[in-house]
């Protein structure tokens, strides 16, 4: 075999293997029934063995004298700099912002949040470098992080299992739908995916009201998580396979054989607007037009987007597009 043939066949392996990985991602999600994320006792002792294994939370953060990482604040009481046990601390910090904000703020949801949004609050003398533990690699599942969060409580605050698992307030629950969701795109960390929509999609995409800078291309994402995963990856992948209504291509060639091709943005009196995929708007008199034709096999979505995209940049904006369920 010559070299490029070697190159050629390792490519499409490589190629190959992705599709397998996107495909079985996909119809685990959408399919099978999660059997692990049963596995784990949701009490402190379940937490405390993710924490010192599955969680590598160990490999940042100590518990007191128990370990030996400095990465992260030590969970424990810990000299001068740790007066209080993560529990007792988590009260502490939530009293503090109830105060300041004038809204509800539990130590529950102090510890949620560390966990599903670690940028929201940065520690003190840390850098912002906690890692998203429900992203690969870590990829815990919900129960795996209740559990955590029982462990966390358990160490100087007031455990309070009700309010960490079975009927958790607004705050955390928003917070579980969001890591629910994470798992629920084959683990994609929807904090990266923003920036890789705010990258690749943007332009043509409105998503909460922002976005659509190109003149709103592209129909309004903002509740796109109804339509599940598989149509939203389908729609990434494959965008002309199936053409939303009220978007689809068209081909206008004028009298002087001028072709313009995008959106019929506007039909009325004696002109027809196209918007292009670059957002221009070209208007066109009726009495110049030769033809119009509405091509059904070609989105005005880019179909190679997939290929500027990473597989963990595509799993990332697929687990955000999934957080977007409207109001
Ligand atoms: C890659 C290192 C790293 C890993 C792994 C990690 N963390 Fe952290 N964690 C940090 C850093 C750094 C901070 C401080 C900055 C911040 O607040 O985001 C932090 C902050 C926290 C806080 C807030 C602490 C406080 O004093 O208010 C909690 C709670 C927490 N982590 C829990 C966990 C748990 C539980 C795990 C495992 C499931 C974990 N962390 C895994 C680095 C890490
Ligand atoms: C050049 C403009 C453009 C870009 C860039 C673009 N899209 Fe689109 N997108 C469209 C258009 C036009 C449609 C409607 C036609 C169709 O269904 O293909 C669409 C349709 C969709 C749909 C189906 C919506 C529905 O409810 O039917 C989804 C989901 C989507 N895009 C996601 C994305 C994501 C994610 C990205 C970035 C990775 C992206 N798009 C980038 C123009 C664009």
């Amino acid at each position: 075999m010559t070299n490029t043939m070697v190159k050629v066949t390792v490519f499409l392996l490589v190629v190959l293997g992705i599709y397998l990985w996107i495909g079985y991602s996909i119809t685990e999600l959408t399919g099978g029934e999660r059997t692990a994320s049963a596995a784990v006792d949701v009490s402190p002792e379940g937490g405390e063995a993710i924490y010192w294994g599955k969680g590598r939370c160990f490999t940042c953060h100590s518990v007191g004298g128990q370990g030996s990482a400095v990465r992260g604040p030590n969970h424990g009481q810990f000299g001068e700099k740790f007066p209080l046990p993560m529990g007792a601390r988590a009260a502490e910090r939530a009293k503090e912002r109830a105060e300041k904000t004038g809204e509800e703020f539990t130590a529950v949801d102090y510890i949620v949040e560390s966990l599903s949004d670690p940028g929201a609050y940065v520690v003190k003398g840390y850098k912002n470098e906690m890692a998203v533990v429900y992203a690969p690699p870590i990829s815990l599942n919900l129960n795996e992080i209740k559990a955590v969060v029982a462990y966390m409580m358990s160490l100087g605050g007031d455990l309070d299992m009700a309010a960490i698992d079975t009927e958790p307030g607004e705050l955390t629950a928003g917070f579980y739908g969001k890591i629910a969701a994470a798992a629920a795109a084959g683990g994609g960390d929807p904090v990266a995916g923003q920036l890789v929509f705010e990258d690749n999609c943007l332009d043509c995409h409105v998503v909460a009201g922002e976005g659509g800078e190109g003149g709103e291309i592209g129909p309004d994402l903002s509740a796109t998580a109804k339509k599940g995963l598989k149509f939203i990856a389908e729609s990434i992948l494959q965008p002309g396979k199936k053409i939303t209504k009220g978007f689809e291509t068209f081909v206008l060639v004028d009298k002087e054989g001028r072709k313009v091709v995008g959106l019929k943005s506007r039909d009325e009196g004696g002109e027809v607007d196209i918007t292009k995929a670059n957002g221009e708007v070209v208007t066109v008199a009726k009495a110049e037009i030769k033809e119009i034709t509405q091509d059904s096999t070609q989105s005005l979505m880019p179909d190679d987007l997939s290929e500027a995209m990473t597989v963990k940049d595509y799993q990332d904006v697929l687990s955000f597009m999934m957080l977007q369920k409207g109001q």
